[in-house]
């Protein structure tokens, strides 16, 4: 009989904590819509005591979000689970996941603490958190590097306090695939009271084994897994929520698992995601990415135009990568855009439609076709935006092989309209410079690239640039038809983003 394992989603959370994964609120408030129109349990919303901007971040997704469960992290000290709690206590079904270390390494240098000590804390916070509600969940960081002996203490511990959810994390990826598995069997057979929790895993993939261990976890009892969309999260990030899934279905046959996800809203949330980010999906990544169903062989091609089946092992279909259905043009109405958005899942107040159709009708002036991808593209440059300090008004720029490139740039910043011309190496350089010195900044320039979102020579040119001043960074993103002027847009929206990071900085004191 097949088994239902609970989908835990901590893109938001330690997702958010990869380099240049900021988002800003109302683009947390996007995605975690898109998490609960995807089918996971849990939203894990972010560490509500990190911030003032994490706290509101987490309050404003547990009072949105009321198709799932919406969970808070803290630390294992009451100060931590009471601001958590504070955050989503209004939510539909709020849950407290409270964490200590747990591996010698970790409570020697960096909590500075023996056994005994982590234990007493165990103690407190986890009958703290129950004294709130009755949904706790409990995670022994680094669990993989812990003395099986003293880990199965812990959880015992935990869950006789009022832990209804044990998660056992391989915090730096450290496992390997069969000794984890083997691990959750020990936990399950050797802690007195394992029945009155479900088991969870949390497996980040610094040896690129985070999915492969997550799977074995499942079969050896685990059923709850902890994910992030394209695997985003700390350092090589975490169990990609795409590949389990897929896993799970293709491979039926060995895992006889279940989840409650809409598998059809695999690929759109994973775009999402990267376009809110601004990181374009790797082209090999497995399941989403862009030659997961190319076949470029001459053998290939012969074999799927014979039986699919030969070389696919899934359909694009099956993650909702289709060719777009969806096609609007220049004659198309308020009401067709309305319909193809609200499909998309943008549920957008009059004012925003009106901003959208407008920006959508400009665009539909220059490109024959507006699809999917464009629209989102429009919708997230014209509504999920930060209110920007820098704004691009005019750009014209000249090159050639017989020209001295040239930009001439105008822009608002603070309200007031200023312009400059600008050279450089090529275009890109020109607006770069230009743009700089009318900012009066000199950020490095860390990343730059160019990805057509759609097929075709009027496609719309995503640009993603990452820009670094001092300890900070940033990613901007912009999409137009003309690449410049998403180079230049793509440049100002990261200098929106530093000087927003600043002024947090200012009124929050985070660093
Ligand atoms: O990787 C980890 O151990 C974590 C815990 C806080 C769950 O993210
Ligand atoms: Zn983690």
């Amino acid at each position: 009989m097949n088994e239902n394992i609970t989908i835990f989603d901590t893109t938001l959370r330690d997702g958010e904590q990869s380099p240049g994964a900021t988002m800003n609120l109302r683009e947390k408030i996007r995605l975690a819509r898109q998490l609960e129109s995807l089918g996971v349990d849990i939203i894990e919303a972010g560490f509500p005591a990190a911030s003032n901007g994490d706290f509101e971040a987490v309050r404003a997704i547990a009072a949105e979000i009321k198709g799932c469960q919406v969970a808070g992290l803290c630390r294992a000290m009451p100060s931590d689970i009471d601001r958590a709690w504070e955050a989503i206590r209004h939510g539909a079904e709020p849950r407290l996941h409270t964490f200590i270390a747990t591996s010698d390494i970790h409570m020697q240098y960096k909590l500075h603490k023996n056994e005994e000590q982590v234990l007493a804390m165990v103690q407190q916070a986890v009958s703290h958190a129950a004294s709130l509600t009755s949904n706790v969940e409990f995670s022994a960081e680094d669990a993989s590097r812990s003395r099986p002996e003293f880990l199965a203490r812990v959880v015992e511990l935990a869950i006789s306090c009022g832990a209804r959810v044990i998660n056992i994390p391989d915090t730096v990826g450290y496992a390997q695939p069969q000794e984890f598995g083997a691990l959750i069997t020990y936990l399950l057979q050797h802690v007195p009271g394992s029945g009155q929790a479900v088991f969870s895993v949390h497996c980040h993939n610094d040896l690129g084994l985070a999915v492969a261990n997550t799977l074995a976890a499942l079969r050896a009892g685990a059923r709850q897994a902890e994910v992030t969309l394209c695997g985003i999260g700390e350092r090589a990030g975490n169990a990609a929520l795409e590949e389990l899934i897929m896993a799970l279905d293709v491979r039926s046959d060995i895992y006889n698992l279940t989840t409650s996800i809409k598998k059809e809203q695999l690929y759109p949330s994973c775009r999402l995601l990267s376009m809110i980010l601004g990181q374009p999906i790797p082209a090999s990544k497995a399941v989403i990415g862009d030659n997961a169903f190319a076949h470029e062989s001459g053998i290939h091609q012969d074999g799927i135009l014979k039986h699919r089946q030969t070389y696919e092992i899934m359909t694009p279909e099956h993650i909702g990568r289709t060719t777009t259905d969806m096609v609007l043009g220049k004659h198309s109405g308020r009401h067709a855009l309305k319909e193809c958005l609200e499909g998309l899942g943008y549920r957008l107040s009059e004012a925003n439609l009106d901003t959208v159709f407008a920006a959508f009708k400009k665009l539909a002036d220059r490109k024959k076709e507006v699809v999917r991808e464009d629209l989102e593209a429009v919708v997230l440059e014209e509504i999920f935006r930060l209110p920007d300090k820098y704004r691009l008004i005019y750009l014209s720029t000249m090159s050639g092989n017989m020209a001295i490139p040239t930009a001439v740039v105008k822009m608002e910043i603070d309200g007031e309209e200023r312009q400059l011309a600008g050279f450089g190496e090529g275009p890109i350089d020109c607006i770069f410079n230009a743009i700089s010195h009318l900012v009066e900044k000199q950020p490095e320039l860390l990343r730059y690239s160019v990805n057509a979102i759609t097929g075709g020579s009027d496609a719309l040119g995503e640009v993603m640039v990452k820009l670094g001043q001092g300890e900070k960074t940033s990613v901007g993103r912009a999409s137009d038809p003309d690449v410049l002027i998403a180079s230049a847009k793509a440049y100002i929206n990261a200098l929106n983003r530093l000087a927003k990071k600043e002024e947090e900085e200012r009124v929050c004191g985070r660093p």
